[in-house]
């Protein structure tokens, strides 16, 4: 897990000053373009969804896509994507969340999770926690049982475990590299 964790760690590149000034932007396309690395982070979450026994993996658009769709192949379990609101075109579920400024609003189609369901969240990035909140809200909401969150990396001085531990309840939050 050491090994995993710093091939991992090496190839996300800390941008300063982005998005706005002060800010440490975390950027995971070095790690995208590396085949090995990025099977190595596929396999690794994909290994997460089956020890949690997972039937699901939701991916939270955008960045949660790239990195849900190949975790869902990887561990043979369909994908359900959460969108930003106004993308899907069937019968949804939405839920809003706190952004920096302002709020704003995701979605799921609510025929894509039954009471059956035993869901793995995935996302690449848990800051303030405030969207994987919103994320864990919306599949139990359509009846399904969340089986975890797993996400690539946590941030982990913005304090989003804390911040998730009573919406959580029992489910874990696993992270592969915190900072
Ligand atoms: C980023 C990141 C996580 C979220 C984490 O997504 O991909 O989804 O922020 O932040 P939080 O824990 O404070 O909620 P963002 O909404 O910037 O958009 P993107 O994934 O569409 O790029
Ligand atoms: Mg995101």
């Amino acid at each position: 897990p050491g090994a995993v964790r710093d091939m991992l760690l090496g190839r996300i590149r800390d941008v300063a000053d982005y998005p706005v000034p002060g800010v440490m932007f975390k950027d995971i396309t070095p790690l995208l373009a590396d085949p090995e690395a990025f099977t190595v982070l596929t396999d690794s979450l994909a290994a997460i969804c089956s020890r949690r026994g997972a039937t699901k993996v939701v991916g939270l658009e955008a960045r949660g896509f790239i990195l849900a769709a190949p975790v869902a192949v990887r561990a043979g379990l369909g994908f359900i994507p959460v969108r930003k609101a106004g993308k899907l075109p069937g019968a949804t579920l939405a839920q809003s969340y706190e952004l920096e400024y302002g709020t704003a609003e995701m979605e799921v189609h609510a025929e894509d999770l039954t009471s059956e369901d035993r869901v793995v969240i995935v996302d690449d990035v848990l800051a303030t926690g405030g969207t994987a909140e919103a994320a864990l809200q919306l599949v139990r909401r359509a009846g399904a049982q969340v089986a975890g969150i797993a996400v690539l990396m946590e941030l982990g001085f913005l304090g989003g475990r804390d911040k998730l531990k009573p919406t959580l309840r029992d489910a874990p939050l696993d992270a592969l590299v915190t900072v």
